[in-house]
């Protein structure tokens, strides 16, 4: 049997950006967390840089802000940014109270000032990314893992995959509020229907959409889909940033090898041994990352090469081994000793900049609705998101939305009477073959023609090609159980459709969006925000 269930704020993600929202309100509140799989499985865990933040006496905010915006090719809203990086040393200070075990000074760079050891990434002009060793999202997770389990109003229920969100408009109210979400309990097999006063969506981004990727199986944009589907405005979603440096290994999955490395000095190489950065940026390895992955592409096509080396193997191995214990450990697994020899690396798909438009509280159009983390769009990453900037927004905007949450309490009370999930015209799926060709066939197109390197027929080809899925993925939904592939398939083509369209309208190369039929930068800086059909107008 089905269930309906009562929260006051339903948080659908369980990575920094949810937990801490969970945190931050009041203990008062009852609140559901949603984890689709195991509460470990999201993008947080897998986070290795750290976050950046003006923690050092010799950084300012205004230089934090200025780098943000160089990264972002002239797209990123400048308040979102003064917002975000105003909010930095508050979000730390919290993150440090909570128990988080940031890597302490050792005395081993210049800057001092800061009890905590600050390392640099690309596009950074100041050593500002506070971690923990290499592992910094295990550490942050854990940590506020661990303080949510001691909240008891708080429950974290895993095993459960958001379908849709519930909204006054779909069920033919007045308003155009949420009301709630139908989520499937993987347990039970069963459609339960959450109601709930305030819906969170922290499901992380969509860099599964592409065959290859540094993400977790779970980065299939449900929440951008979702609330696409719930009328909410995306913008940006063309940029989709790719990380210069993933493990090249037939055996390692998605293995990032973080920025940090080459924040400490670890330099880019060709097969021969020759150093190529130089030649694209005067910044070198430390450029941007848009700058750093097409560089890479560039010289892998002309050369015709599988992979580029990463080199910091004259570096001291002790000093390699303490700040990179998590890369040396994989690495050596795989038969790669990284203070002895360069690493075999390739850029792969890594973060979703664009997403569902929010204000500086995280509100969506729809009242009741806030995206924060990867699934929004904040404005704070433009059309190119620097290295660590991301771990911040998720603290900084779930912290604003929990205060505007719990200033907005009084005035809505727990919606009644949702009708349940109507399952009595599907049956069991008896081909979920289909649905594994199509995710394989969606990842590979997209790969091929929305990948580092666009041009407008590639686009027109996947275009074509999405369509068709789309028409195939909603029969298929139509008439059959849903199921947690399919859920996800259903999310992923949708934004992989998103993605496409809003390509199509950027007619010109800025940042991420590089295509070879207007390689050229438009005199004026425009977001890509697209509207939904279903949308007030
Ligand atoms: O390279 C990294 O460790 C990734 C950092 C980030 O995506 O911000």
């Amino acid at each position: 049997m089905s269930q309906h269930l009562q929260h006051d704020v339903l948080v659908i993600g369980s990575g920094a950006a949810g937990l801490t929202l969970a945190l931050t309100l009041p203990d008062n509140l009852r609140i559901a967390v949603l984890s689709k799989g195991e509460l470990a499985n999201g993008s947080t865990y897998w986070a290795q840089g750290g976050v950046a933040a003006v923690l050092d006496h010799s950084d300012t905010i205004d230089s934090h802000v200025d780098d943000t915006l160089n990264a972002g090719a002239g797209l990123c809203r400048e308040d979102a940014v003064r917002f975000t990086v105003e909010h930095s040393r508050e979000a730390i200070q919290w993150l440090i109270e909570q128990g988080v075990p940031f890597t302490r000074d050792d005395g081993d760079h210049e800057d001092g000032g800061f009890d905590f050891h600050l390392t640099r990434e690309g596009g950074h002009s100041h050593r500002r990314i506070i971690h923990a060793a290499d592992a910094t999202g295990a550490a942050i997770f854990n940590t506020l893992l661990e303080r949510t389990r001691q909240r008891s109003n708080v429950e974290l229920l895993e095993q459960r995959a958001a379908v849709d969100l519930i909204t006054e408009r779909k069920l033919g109210r007045e308003g155009r509020r949420c009301l709630g979400a139908y989520v499937l309990n993987r347990m039970t097999g069963e459609v339960d229907t959450h109601h709930a006063r305030f819906v969170i969506l922290a499901t992380g981004g969509a860099a599964k959409v592409y065959l290859y990727t540094s993400n977790p199986d779970g980065a299939c944009g449900d929440g951008i889909a979702m609330a696409w589907r719930a009328g909410c405005r995306v913008g940006n979603l063309e940029f989709n940033q790719f990380h210069p440096t993933c493990l090249y290994h037939p055996q390692a999955k998605s293995f990032l090898i973080t920025e940090a490395l080459r924040g400490e000095g670890a330099l880019l190489r060709l097969p021969n041994g020759e150093r190529f950065m130089p030649r694209f940026d005067p910044r070198e390895e430390l450029a941007p990352r848009d700058i750093v992955a097409r560089a890479i592409d560039h010289e892998m096509k002309r050369l015709g090469i599988d992979c580029v080396y990463l080199d910091i193997s004259h570096k001291p191995a002790e000093f390699v081994k303490n700040h990179f214990p998590t890369v040396y450990q994989r690495c050596l697994e795989f038969g790669i000793d990284i203070t002895q020899q360069p690493i075999p690396v390739v850029p792969a798909a890594h973060y979703t900049c664009g997403g569902v438009v929010v204000d500086q509280a995280g509100r969506s159009d729809v009242e009741g609705l806030y995206a924060i983390g990867e699934t929004s769009f904040t404005g704070l990453h433009g059309a190119n998101r620097m290295a660590s900037n991301s771990l911040l927004e998720c603290f900084v905007y779930a912290r604003s939305a929990a205060a505007d949450i719990v200033a907005n309490l009084h005035r809505v009370t727990m919606p009644t009477d949702l009708p349940s999930w109507d399952a009595s015209q599907v049956t069991d799926s008896d081909e979920d073959v289909i649905i594994a060709h199509n995710w394989d066939e969606l990842r590979r197109f997209m790969w091929d023609y929305v990948g580092i390197v666009r041009t407008t027929k590639r686009l027109q080809r996947a275009q074509h090609r999405v369509r068709l899925l789309l028409d195939e993925i909603d029969e298929f939904y139509s008439n059959y159980k849903v199921s947690r592939d399919l859920i996800e398939l259903r999310n992923l083509a949708q934004v992989a459709e998103l993605m496409i369209l809003s390509a199509m309208e950027r007619k010109e190369s800025r940042g991420l969006h590089y295509t070879l039929d207007y390689p050229d930068l438009l005199p004026e800086a425009l977001d890509t925000i697209l509207q939904p059909a279903n949308a007030d107008d």
